[in-house]
């Protein structure tokens, strides 16, 4: 390991140089892998913008019933033709999404802890491979926690799923926790985006942050942004428009979209910002027109 003792400050990200091994396929750092990860890669990143906005309704493997996810059978229908991937769990799944809707499944595979613990960071790896490629989920998302008490059990929880989802090229998303005692600067998740990354994930959901760019371009594949607490509408539209400004492939937004009044219409104008390059204010236009507000 090397001697951290006076090691210089990363400061060259050469933001103004395009990512260089991307010359025969659309979605970053993925040039280099088989057929059956980028078939699954491009059922979630659309071919046209490179983008994604991935629906987020996972909220239930630690906090159990959540304000807007209250009936899953109820908001999946409403939200899942304007969206391109859907984050959920194989419970959620399983029984409150058809099986013959084509949208991309981001399959989460990780648990381990509830809102009723100190220290949510201590997790497994609870869905095994042979499930996930049942599910034909087109990816695996493993929550790490980097700094925190459970780190090394979240890393190898990352590199056990990293390992077997390989054999068969099903890409994972490395989730980068943000817990209570953990920092939310640009330096954690410059550190946090890139260690993940090093480790073999093929996607990090990651939260937006003041130099996204540099952390973008030091990330070798591609980063969305988590939607987080929600924000009044027009507040979750500049969120997305600043992330893919700073060049974010997409969202993974939740309760931004499905505690909306209208969560199909929240969905519709983060899709407009993530695929069609309206602006935060054009897409917030769009949203009041629609519902009227
Ligand atoms: C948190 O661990 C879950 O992965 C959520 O999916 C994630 O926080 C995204 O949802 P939200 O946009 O509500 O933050």
């Amino acid at each position: 390991m090397a001697d951290t003792n006076g090691m210089k400050v990363a400061k060259d990200y050469f933001l103004e140089v395009p990512f260089k091994n991307q010359n025969g396929f659309y979605v970053k750092g993925a040039e280099n892998l088989g057929w059956g990860m980028k078939k699954r890669l491009s059922n979630i990143f659309n071919s046209e913008s490179g983008n994604t906005v991935m629906f987020a309704f996972d909220h239930g493997y630690f906090m159990g019933s959540v304000s807007g996810l209250e009936r899953l059978d109820l908001i999946v229908p409403k939200v899942v033709n304007y969206v391109d991937a859907l984050m959920a769990t194989r419970g959620a799944l399983r029984t409150c999404v058809l099986p013959d809707n084509k949208k991309a499944t981001v399959l989460r595979v990780t648990s381990g802890s509830s809102v009723l613990d100190d220290d949510l960071s201590r997790e497994v790896v609870a869905v095994d491979i042979d499930d996930s490629i049942r599910m034909n989920a087109d990816c695996l998302a493993v929550q790490v926690f980097i700094g925190s008490e459970g780190q090394k059990e979240s890393l190898d929880n990352l590199s056990k799923v990293v390992n077997k989802a390989l054999k068969y090229d099903i890409p994972v998303m490395g989730v980068v926790a943000v817990g209570k005692n953990m920092e939310r600067t640009s330096k954690y998740f410059k550190l946090a985006t890139r260690m993940i990354a090093e480790l073999g994930a093929n996607i990090i959901k990651t939260y937006y942050c003041d130099e996204l760019e540099e952390i973008v371009a030091a990330c070798p594949v591609p980063i969305v942004i988590a939607g987080g607490k929600k924000l009044p509408e027009n507040e979750a539209l500049t969120l997305a428009y600043k992330s893919i400004k700073a060049g974010a492939k997409g969202v993974d937004m939740g309760r931004n979209i499905f505690q909306s009044n209208y969560p199909d219409i929240m969905a519709r104008a983060v899709s407009l910002i993530v695929h069609k390059g309206y602006t935060d204010e054009e897409a917030y236009s769009f949203y009041l027109k629609e519902t009227g507000e």
